[in-house]
């Protein structure tokens, strides 16, 4: 999944929402240590219900959304999954599951096709067994997932793939992507680590270096040449990282633009990071969505340019780009207002530099990182 999107100009009005993130649930059985989702979900516990998931998606589709992704954590171990596609499906949703696939099985991906589901999304770890083991804290979920890939092909889906590169798969992206050939994906998203939740815990062991990421770029590159060659369709999207460019993308294009993730216990958030933020989204559990969308607090806190500060304010670009990440300026500088430190012109720019020479210097094995798993995450929540 990509939660960035570039964006000639951002309208500074809110309009509807057209995108629905729905987390379901924080619960997952793998424990990928470069995972976006927030460090103390733990302390979730309190799941939205049936009922509750079923108002809000009547609720998004009366305001006007239009497209529905399921995930989470892993959004298989909510038995209701099924329920709540039929609903979107008779909704009028265009419906999406991101899943990890553990979970899944030929009989699901049939009750899940009954249900009406449109597209489905299987993120993969590595090419090599013994990587996706470590990286994803599990010796089975690999075999799994790539039967499940072939499985969801043979149900007539397109077979879409996501990777996360980092620093411990990204020098092996070239077999990486002729295991995808081999699986006969339709398209796969290289999405290089976002650095949020547990990926900025895990920050200085998993950032790449710039001549890995500029080897894997230039993989990428072959690979089109040689598909197209080969009249091969199979779509490579590579998502460049933030920490390598002098300018931010425009996050979600545009606070409260057109995105809107709804957590597993009901908080409605600009996007799926926005929860590490320091301050309080509001819940479906008290009010409308579309009193929260349009009125609360939290949704117009970002809206527009009139919260920006120099050298945003009075910037050229700021309609493009929006000041950037208010997630990534809070995480780097402790200051969410502050312009995106990815910018060049920011004051903060050299807290990027530093991060790449920290990574330079940090230990390179993936045993060295923190899995996200619940009993990690408890103890951030104590500390
Ligand atoms: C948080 S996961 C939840 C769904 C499911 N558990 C999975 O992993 O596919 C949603 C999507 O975000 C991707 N993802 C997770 N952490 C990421 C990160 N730090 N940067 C970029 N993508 C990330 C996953 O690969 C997946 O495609
Ligand atoms: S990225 Fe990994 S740990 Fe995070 S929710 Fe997905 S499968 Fe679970
Ligand atoms: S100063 Fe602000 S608006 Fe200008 S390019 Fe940098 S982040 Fe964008």
């Amino acid at each position: 999944m990509t939660d960035r999107t570039d964006t000639a100009t951002i309208n500074a009005h809110s309009g509807a929402p057209l995108w629905l993130l729905a987390e379901l649930t924080y619960r997952c059985p793998l424990q990928c240590a470069y995972c976006s989702n927030p460090l103390d979900f733990a302390s979730v516990r309190d799941e939205l219900t049936t009922e509750e998931w079923l108002d809000l998606l009547a609720q998004a589709r009366e305001m006007g959304a239009v497209q529905l992704g399921f995930s989470g954590g892993e959004p298989l171990v909510r038995q209701d999954l099924e329920q709540l596609v039929a609903e979107a499906r008779r909704l009028g949703f265009y419906t999406n599951l991101i899943t990890s696939a553990q979970g899944l099985d030929e009989a699901r991906i049939a009750a899940l096709r009954e249900a009406g589901l449109d597209h489905i999304q299987i993120s993969l770890q590595a090419s090599d067994p013994d990587v996706a083991a470590a990286v994803a804290g599990s010796a089975k979920a690999h075999a799994r997932k790539l039967a499940m890939a072939r499985a969801v092909k043979a149900a007539g889906y397109p077979m879409v793939l996501n990777v996360v590169l980092h620093r411990h798969n990204i020098d092996q992206l070239d077999a990486i992507i002729a295991l995808c050939d081999e699986l006969g994906a339709d398209a796969v998203e290289l999405a290089n680590c976002q650095l949020y939740g547990w990926a900025h815990l895990n920050r200085a062991g998993l950032l790449p270096s710039r001549e890995q990421l500029e080897a894997a770029e230039a993989t990428t590159g072959r690979w089109r040449i040689r598909l197209a060659e080969r009249g091969r369709a199979m779509d490579l999207l590579f998502v460049v990282p933030d920490y390598y460019n002098d300018r931010p993308k425009a996050c979600m294009g545009g606070w409260g633009s057109i995105f809107m993730t709804v957590a597993p216990d009901g908080a409605v958030l600009p996007c799926h990071s926005a929860r590490l933020l320091p301050m309080t989204f509001p819940s479906v559990r008290d009010r409308s969505l579309r009193e929260i969308w349009y009125d609360s607090e939290a949704f117009n806190r970002y809206r527009g340019d009139a919260w920006m500060q120099e050298p945003c304010r009075s910037c050229d670009e700021r309609h493009r780009d929006v000041g950037g990440c208010r997630c990534q300026a809070s995480l780097l500088t402790g200051d969410p207002d502050a312009t995106d430190p990815v910018c060049s012109l920011s004051p903060n720019h050299h807290l990027i530099e530093a991060a790449r020479r920290e990574a330079d210097g940090a230990d390179g094995t993936v045993g060295a990182l923190t899995p996200r798993n619940v009993h990690e995450s408890r103890i951030f929540c104590r500390s």
